[in-house]
């Protein structure tokens, strides 16, 4: 019989965030509204070191009825590397909200909401947290006797002033495996400019990787902030919104290149086509809706197929809309998937 020896077993393997970190890249932001299945593929395809789902209520999946097709958490087919996002205040309903994404959604890791500054949501959740931080530390302790994946958090430097290097030693103290800060305050909302000032403390102060978020809007850009910061990574939002090529230049150490029309309305397509497919909709009528402020921005430099491509109810007319930039073939799928590439092993 062979008995596990210990002082011989070779040492853990890397949590997920520490895996992927290995690799270089940046990460896809949560943004309700917006980091849906569909986009995180793209994401992914082009290189992304991980995405973040929109926020999931803990509430709403314990108490609402919320079952496993809840397309808020859904992976796609085969979606890999996605962390989990949960919005919550109560430990308990926290814990079982963290039981049930990991059974339902197939999460790579699970972080807590502690940034967003309208809780629309009953409970007093989001950057709330940031007003009384004991709370988000005895929430991540219970979420992480929850789970056996990473467990993290994304905070704003404060409510109204910045705490950030106290919560975040705070948060590491309660066992988080990493830490994202948005350099604005939670009163800031999105106005001004993210403080990289303050996000550098909060790297320069915790010995969890730290993650940068806050007006990424190029690879040059990033590069500079990851340089100067300290961050392992930074995380990009509005900037990814119709260039998901962002996260190609940065996987790949490759300067900043706007891909030629063709390919940017082939993308918003696939784009298209992969929302009616997620959302199980032939006729696109519903679920191409949100998908119309995302559209154009695949095209910024074509301003008179704006107006059309924020109508658009049915593929067909995406496909109608952008025909004089598709050229032949214009529905195959690229055949670049490779988020195979960074399907590194993880626990
Ligand atoms: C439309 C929108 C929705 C967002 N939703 C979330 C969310 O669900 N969870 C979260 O932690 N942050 C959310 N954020 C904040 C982003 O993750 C990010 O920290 C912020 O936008 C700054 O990064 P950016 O300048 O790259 O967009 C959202 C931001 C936007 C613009």
């Amino acid at each position: 019989m062979i008995v596990a020896d210990s002082s011989s077993a070779a040492p853990a393997a890397p949590g997920f965030y520490a895996a992927r970190l290995a690799h270089p890249g940046a990460v896809l932001a949560p943004m309700a509204g917006y980091s849906d299945a569909p986009m995180r593929q793209l994401a992914a395809e082009q290189g992304a070191l991980w995405t973040v789902s929109e926020m999931i209520s803990a509430r709403g999946l314990v108490m609402g009825g919320d079952t496993e097709k809840l397309n808020l958490g859904r992976p796609y087919a085969g979606e890999q590397g996605r962390a989990v996002q949960l919005f919550g205040a109560e430990l308990e309903l926290l814990s079982e909200a963290v039981a049930r994404a990991e059974a339902w959604f197939a999460p790579a890791a699970i972080d807590l909401n502690m940034g967003c500054p309208v809780p629309k949501i009953r409970g007093r959740g989001g950057a709330c947290l940031l007003q009384t931080p004991e709370v988000a530390y005895e929430l991540l302790h219970a979420m992480r006797a929850a789970t056996a994946l990473d467990v993290s958090a994304k905070i704003r430097l404060g409510w109204d002033t910045d705490r950030s290097v106290e919560v975040a030693q705070g948060l590491q103290a309660a066992g988080v495996s990493l830490i994202t800060v948005h350099g604005r305050t939670s009163r800031q909302r999105y106005t001004g400019e993210a403080d990289w000032d303050a996000i550098a403390r909060v790297a320069a102060s915790v010995n969890v990787p730290v993650v940068g978020s806050g007006d990424i809007l190029s690879a040059e850009t990033a590069r500079q902030r990851q340089r100067e910061s300290g961050v392992a990574a930074v995380m990009i939002g509005r900037g990814s919104v119709g260039n998901p090529w962002i996260f190609r230049a940065l996987a790949d150490g490759l300067e900043d290149a706007q891909p030629s029309a063709q390919v940017r309305a082939r993308t918003a397509l696939r784009h298209a086509e992969l929302q009616t497919r997620f959302y199980d909709d032939d006729t696109g009528r519903l679920t191409l809706r949100p998908l119309r402020k995302v559209l154009p921005r695949y095209l910024p430099d074509y301003p008179d197929l704006h107006a059309e491509l924020t109508q658009v109810v049915t593929v067909a007319d995406v496909e109608r809309v952008l025909s004089p930039l598709l050229g032949d073939g214009a529905t195959q799928t690229p055949a670049t998937p490779a988020a195979a590439e960074y399907a590194v092993s993880y626990p």
